[in-house]
C-alpha cells in the first residue's frame, strides 16, 4: 500500500496562522511586537535567499524583522559586536546568525555571544550542550529538527520505544533530530559517510531521518515495510527535461520509497516548509518569555 504523505505546507500553514493569531493577541493585550534580528555575514546566495525567506515569513505573520548584513572580511570582534548590541536591544526578541559564516570566523565563539534567551535557533553552545544531556531542558531547539519532530507527531508516530535511524550526523539536523529522538525514547542508530552497510541499518528503522544531502540515495529496498520517512535532503539536481534544466530533489528516492513506507514526506513540500515554521514559533516564544522576565 501507498504510503500517507505528509504535507510539510499544509501543517506549515495552519501553524503559521496559529502563530500569527498570538502574534497579534501579545500586541493587543501587552504592546508587545516580536522581533527577529537576522545577521548575515558575507554574500553567499543561498543565504541571502535564506535570509529573505525567513524575513518575508516574519512579516507576514506581524513579527518584526530587523535585517543586519555584514562584510565577508568582517572581523571576529565586528560580528560578536553587533551580536552583543542585538543581545541588548529590548525591541530584539530572536537573534539568527545565518550558518555557514565565513571560514575565518570562530563560529562556536559567534554563536556563544548570543543571548541564551533570544537564541531561536538553538545553536548557542549551552543550548546545544543541554540538548545532550540527559534531564536537562536547552531554551530553545533548532528549527529544522524542531521540525521533523512535530512531522512525526503530527503524522501519528510512535516515536517512544520505536528504533530510529538518523543518516547523517551535522551539527544543524543530524546530531540535534537524534538527540530529540532520543529525548522522545526512541533507541537511535545515527549513520555517516563511515557507516558500513547502510542499508541493513536502515532497514531496521521503524523512524527514518535522512539528512545527508545526497540526492535520492535513500532506495526503496533500504525501507522497512511501513516505516516512517522524512527527508531533510534538498538537492539540486541536472533535468534537462526541466523547463529550467534543474529539478528540486530530496535524500530519498520518493517514487520508490513511497511504495514501502507507511508515511514519507516530500521534499520539496516535507521538512522545507517546517524550518522558518519553528523560527517564528521560537520567535514568538522569546517575545512571550521577555514578558515574565
Ligand atoms: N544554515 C542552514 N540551515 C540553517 C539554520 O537552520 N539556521 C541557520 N542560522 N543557518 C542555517
Amino acid at each position: 500500500m501507498a504510503a500517507k504523505i505528509i504535507d510539510g505546507n499544509a501543517i506549515a500553514k495552519e501553524m503559521r496562522q496559529e502563530i500569527g493569531a498570538e502574534v497579534e493577541r501579545l500586541n493587543k493585550e501587552h504592546g508587545i511586537t516580536p522581533g527577529l534580528a537576522t545577521v548575515l555575514v558575507g554574500e553567499r546566495p543561498a543565504s541571502q535567499m535564506y535570509v529573505r525567506m525567513k524575513q518575508r515569513a516574519c512579516e507576514k505573520i506581524g513579527i518584526r524583522s530587523f535585517g543586519y548584513s555584514l562584510p565577508e572580511g568582517s572581523t571576529q570582534e565586528e560580528v560578536e559586536g553587533l551580536i552583543r548590541e542585538l543581545s541588548a536591544n529590548p525591541e530584539i526578541h530572536g537573534i539568527l546568525v545565518q550558518l555557514p559564516l565565513p571560514r575565518h570566523l570562530d563560529e562556536e565563539r559567534v554563536l556563544g555571544s548570543v543571548a541564551l534567551e533570544k537564541d531561536v535557533d538553538g545553536f548557542h553552545p549551552i543550548n546545544i550542550g543541554r540538548l545532550a544531556m540527559k534531564g536537562r531542558e536547552p531554551l530553545f531547539v533548532p528549527c529544522t529538527p524542531y521540525g521533523c519532530m512535530v512531522l512525526l507527531e503530527k503524522a501519528g508516530a510512535q516515536i517512544e520505544g520505536a528504533e530510529a535511524v538518523v543518516l547523517g550526523r551535522s551539527n544543524i539536523v543530524g546530531l540535534p533530530v537524534s538527540m530529540l529522538l532520543l529525548h522522545a525514547n526512541a533507541t537511535v542508530t545515527i549513520c555517516h559517510s563511515r557507516s558500513k552497510d547502510l542499508p541493513s541499518i536502515c532497514r531496521r528503522a521503524d523512524i527514518l531521518v535522512a539528512a545527508v544531502g545526497r540526492p535520492e540515495m535513500v532506495k526503496g529496498d533500504w525501507v522497512k515495510p511501513g516505516a516512517y520517512v522524512i527527508d531533510v535532503g534538498s538537492n539540486k539536481v541536472e533535468d534537462p527535461t526541466a523547463e529550467k534544466g534543474y529539478r528540486w530533489v530530496g535524500d530519498v528516492a520518493f517514487d520508490e520509497v513511497k511504495e514501502v513506507a507507511g508515511a514519507i514526506t516530500p521534499s520539496p513540500g516535507g521538512v522545507g516548509p517546517m524550518t522558518i515554521t519553528m523560527l517564528l514559533k521560537n520567535t514568538l516564544t522569546a517575545a512571550q518569555r521577555s514578558l515574565s522576565g
